[in-house]
């Protein structure tokens, strides 16, 4: 199963950005542990500070993965053009977020994307990647 991890703006800095909110572990140390329990399961990983990036990387992606993860970060919340690529698009998008979007300044609480997904995970730490891999691989 090949699985691609998409993330959106900021989350380069995961380990040193408000760590109180996303953790100390980076996206290498999240992705080889997940990979290291997910040994049948290929993972590939892009990520762009820049929206029309990330609607590229959806469109590419079409029906060369089996699903997509996708942590679209703060355009999550402002963007039409990432949900409407999901929606274009016939692979499977699970939506996640380290932090609980639900729990947070009004204006996380309302995602753009959710609709357009097969699901969401928010608020489980770093283990959201791989709650999200588990699905994949049920
Ligand atoms: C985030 C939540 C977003 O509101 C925020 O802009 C992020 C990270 C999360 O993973 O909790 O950058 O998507």
């Amino acid at each position: 199963m090949k699985i691609l991890v998409i993330n959106g703006p900021n989350l380069n800095l995961l380990g040193k950005r408000e760590i109180s909110l996303y953790g100390k572990q980076s996206i290498e140390d999240i992705l080889q542990s997940i990979s290291k329990k997910y040994s049948c399961i290929m993972l590939d990983y892009l990520q762009s500070n820049i929206e029309g990036d990330l609607v590229n990387y959806l469109q590419d992606a079409d029906q060369n993965y089996d699903g997509i993860i996708l942590n679209a970060a703060a355009y999550t919340h402002t963007s039409i053009a990432i949900a409407d690529a999901i929606a274009a698009i016939q692979t499977p998008v699970v939506e996640v977020h380290i932090s609980n979007i639900f729990g947070r300044e009004q204006e996380r609480k309302t995602s753009l994307i959710s609709a357009n997904c097969i699901g969401s995970i928010s608020g489980f730490g770093p283990a959201s990647y791989e709650l999200a891999v588990h699905f994949f691989n049920l």
